[in-house]
Formats: C-alpha cells, structure tokens, sequence
C-alpha cells in the first residue's frame, strides 16, 4: 500500500539516480489542509474577445482570497493560470489560447493548476462554435500531459443558462468546482472535462466546513476508500452513517467512533437491506441529505473461467443494490431537495479490463445510471454523479502482482499512485449544498491515467 519507489525519489540519492537515468519521477502532490489557502501563488487569468465569465471569475478569486497577478508583470510564476475561452466563436479564435498559454509553459508552480472555462458545446449557437469549443478538450488534455511537477489541467464547461447570475455575483454554481479545482483537494485530479449548471447551489457559511448540518450515507466504510470518505465528510462538518457487512463490524465501530458518526451492520445485498437501511435513516435523522454508493467488490477471473456465482455477486454489490436502496429511498422522500446521490465507479468501467467482464460492466452500469437518474432528478433539485478512481494505493491494489501494479501506478501522467484520500476529497466537493449545480458528471479520480483516456 505504500509506494517506496516515489519515497525514495523523493530522497537526496533517489534525486540524483532518476535524473541519471532519466526513471519516472512522481512530484510530492499538494493535498488539502483545513486553513490551506487555495493555491501556492498567484493566479494569471486570461480570456478570449467576448468571453462572459471573465469578471465573474475575477470577483469569486478575489472574494477567496486568492491573490490576481499582474498581466504586465514579467519572469513570475503562478500557482494558476486560468482561462474564459467562453467568447471563442470560431477554430481560427482557438489562437488566443496558445497567445495566453504559451509563454507561460514553465511558469507554473509544482502542483499548479490550469482551468479552462468554456460553454457547453451542445448550448453553442452555431457549428462553428461548438466545434471550437469541443477543441478546448484536447488542448487541456494535452496541457496536463506537458506541464508536469505535479500540476494538473482541467476544462469546465459552464451552462449559458448560469450566465446572468454569474455576472450578477449571486450565483455559487461555478465556486465550489473552482474552489475543489484550485485547491490540494483535486490533488489526483487532471485531464478532466467538468459541466456545471442549474441546479440550486448555496454557499456555506464556512468552506472550510462546506458540509456542516449534512447527514451523509457512506456505504463499505470499514476500510480503505469508504474509510477515508468517512473521515474526510466528518471533518467538512457532516454527521456520517457509515455501513458496511456485519463481519466487518468491528472495523466500521472504529471509523464511526472516531469521527463521532454512526456504524450499520447491513449486507447490502439482502432483500430486506433497502427498507431496514430506510427506516434506519427515517428514524434516527428524518433523511439522508447525501447517499455514497462505495461499497464494491472484485471477482476477477477472464470471461470464459468466470463461475455465474462471481458475476452474480458483482452485479449485485456494485450495482443492483445501489438500484434498489436509490428506488425506496427516492420512493419514500428520504432525500430531500438539494439531495445528492453519487457512486463511485471506475476506470475499468470506461476502459474494460482483462479478468474484469463482471467488474467492468458493473461499473460501467454505474456510469449508466448517472445518465439516466440525473436528468428526472434535476426535477427535484437532487444531483447524481459518479467518481471513476483510476489506481488508488488500497488493499485491493495491493494485491496486484508486483509487475502489474508497478505499471499501473505509473501510467499517468502523475507517475503514482493516488490515495484514498483523493477519491475522499472528490466526492466530498460533489457532495456539498454549494455543488447543487454539477450533476450528470462523471469525473475520473486518476492522475489523468492512460486507461481508457
Ligand atoms: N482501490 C482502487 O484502486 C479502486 C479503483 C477503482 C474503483 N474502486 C472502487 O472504490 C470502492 C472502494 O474500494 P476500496 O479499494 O476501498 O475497496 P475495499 O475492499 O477496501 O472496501 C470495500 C468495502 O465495501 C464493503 N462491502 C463489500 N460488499 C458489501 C456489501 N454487500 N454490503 C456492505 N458493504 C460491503 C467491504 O466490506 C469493504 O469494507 C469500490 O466500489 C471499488 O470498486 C477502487
């Protein structure tokens, strides 16, 4: 579970030996501390003619803090460079983002962030537009591909329909993906295509406590992902039910106790395990303002060695359960509006893996159900959406043959592992009330991995 490698090139000897023999050099990623200010220096923002978040953009930086450096200043460096391409109407404007970015190619500092703000390519007026706005992806692609020492490179695409209140200031919709974007908590985030957009967002009082007052669900919270989930929403201020298998009891008591949250002993995958868990929450909170569908299992064998029980079992845990505890949930009113619903998926379910047909589809189904519940519960003011972990230094990685692990750790363009405490801090920014306005996403926690990229 540990990555010695990138300890030891972290060492004065590992230093001098990787720049030798020119080996993968993993940089020391900057993850979040409660009071962190959200960047490591100042921010350079650019836009293209016409943009219309450029202002609005200013205004929520400077309102967070973050220090705007001068245009004219010369041979400085920048914990971001940020971008409204929303006023690129045609491929020929693309320009005006090589004209900004260019000669600011070495001028980000280590784990530095560039954003691209750009418009839905579906919302654009005409062709032209919509195809220089799709274009935007590969330039952010490519940008977390280039800048390296830890540095990430994200696209969001802002619905028009947020414009007039963005630029009216009264709208959080775009703030709190800048805010996780910017900061150490998108520390394993890169290469990613983010859409915001209705939905009501409100801020929080505190975003250090951005989920104060929440009552969230977190399912599989005995170990690994589901525990550090656990911890990383107690701390933003949520009151956690963890769950997990009864012979996992005495692990999940520990997660509950020390983030003074509540344990359920439940298999998800018994019949009656949608109501109990129902009338657990009805009970004890009156709802369940966020539901964290972790809980997975592995059953790995190629397709045609593969018994009916393994497929079975991984269909159920990771998929037809989260069906099932969503229906009687969302049936008995249990999330309310400004509710949130968000799995966890994977990379394996957007790339298929080998010996995984049965894990694969399950979490490709995750991605399904995304597309499918997000539109009819944007209705209700619910959001639903999913993170894809790519390789995360847990108990299931490391029983990977060495080989194997070894390359899969460093496939992507971080060159490590993440922890479980990036996939944490992900969900944990798709679970606040600020985020009510992203939803349908699926975003992929990975170091910008090349599976399935
Ligand atoms: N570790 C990775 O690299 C990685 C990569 C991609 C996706 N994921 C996904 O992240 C999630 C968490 O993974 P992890 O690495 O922490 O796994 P893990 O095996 O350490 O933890 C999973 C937890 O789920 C619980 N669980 C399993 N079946 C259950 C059931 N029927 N009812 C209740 N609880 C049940 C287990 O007891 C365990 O505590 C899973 O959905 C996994 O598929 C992990």
């Amino acid at each position: 579970m540990t990555d010695r490698y990138a300890s030891f090139v972290q060492s004065a000897a590992g230093r001098a030996l990787v720049k030798r023999l020119g080996l993968p050099d993993p940089p020391r990623l900057r993850r979040h501390h409660p009071g962190d200010p959200l960047l490591p220096g100042p921010a350079l923002l650019g836009a293209a003619t016409g943009g219309r978040l450029a202002e609005p953009l200013a205004k929520m930086l400077t309102a967070a803090g973050v220090e705007l450096a001068d245009p004219a200043a010369t041979g400085q460096r920048y914990g971001a460079l940020l971008f409204d391409a929303t006023g690129v109407t045609d491929s020929t404007e693309l320009r005006q983002l090589y004209d900004f970015f260019h000669p600011q190619a070495r001028a980000v500092l280590p784990s530095g962030r560039v954003i691209v703000l750009g418009t839905p390519p579906r919302e654009c007026a005409t062709p032209r537009e919509a195809t220089a706005q799709r274009a935007l992806e590969g330039l952010v692609r490519s940008i977390g591909k280039e800048f390296g020492r830890g540095s990430t490179a994200q696209l969001v695409y802002v619905s028009r329909a947020d414009g007039p209140t963005l630029a009216a200031g009264t709208a959080t919709s775009l703030e709190s993906t800048l805010r996780f974007l910017l900061s150490g908590r998108s520390a394993y985030v890169s290469g990613q295509v983010v859409r915001v957009g209705g939905g009501t967002a409100s801020a929080p009082a505190d975003w250090d406590r951005p989920l104060d007052g929440q009552v969230v669900l977190v399912t599989g919270a005995a170990r690994g992902i589901g525990a550090a989930l656990a911890k990383v929403l107690a701390r933003d201020g949520a009151t956690v039910v963890a769950l997990d298998i009864p012979a996992a009891g005495d692990a999940l008591a520990a997660v509950a106790n020390d983030i003074g949250g509540t344990a359920v002993q439940l298999d998800l995958t018994a019949p009656d395990a949608p109501t109990r868990l129902a009338e657990h929450l009805a009970s004890r909170h009156g709802r369940v303002d966020v539901v964290v569908h972790n809980a997975g299992i592995t059953r790995d064998k190629t397709l045609g060695r593969m018994d009916a029980d393994r497929w079975d079992q991984v269909i159920d845990v990771n998929l037809s359960s989260q069906e099932r505890i969503n229906d009687v949930l969302l049936e008995r009113e249990l999330i309310p509006t400004g509710g949130r619903i968000i799995s966890v998926s994977s990379i394996a379910g957007i790339a298929g893996n080998r010996g995984q047909t049965n894990y694969a589809t399950s979490k490709a189904g995750v991605i399904g159900l995304v597309d499918s519940l997000a539109p009819t519960l944007r209705e209700r003011g619910i959001s639903v959406n999913a993170v894809a972990p790519g390789f995360i230094e847990t108990r299931l990685t490391a029983r990977i043959p060495l080989v194997v692990r070894e390359a899969g750790r460093r496939m992507n363009s971080l060159a490590q592992g993440g922890l479980p405490v990036d996939v944490a801090e992900t969900i944990g920014w798709l679970a606040w009330p600020a985020s009510g306005a992203v939803s349908g996403n699926v975003v992929r926690v990975c170091g910008q991995s090349l599976l399935g990229a």
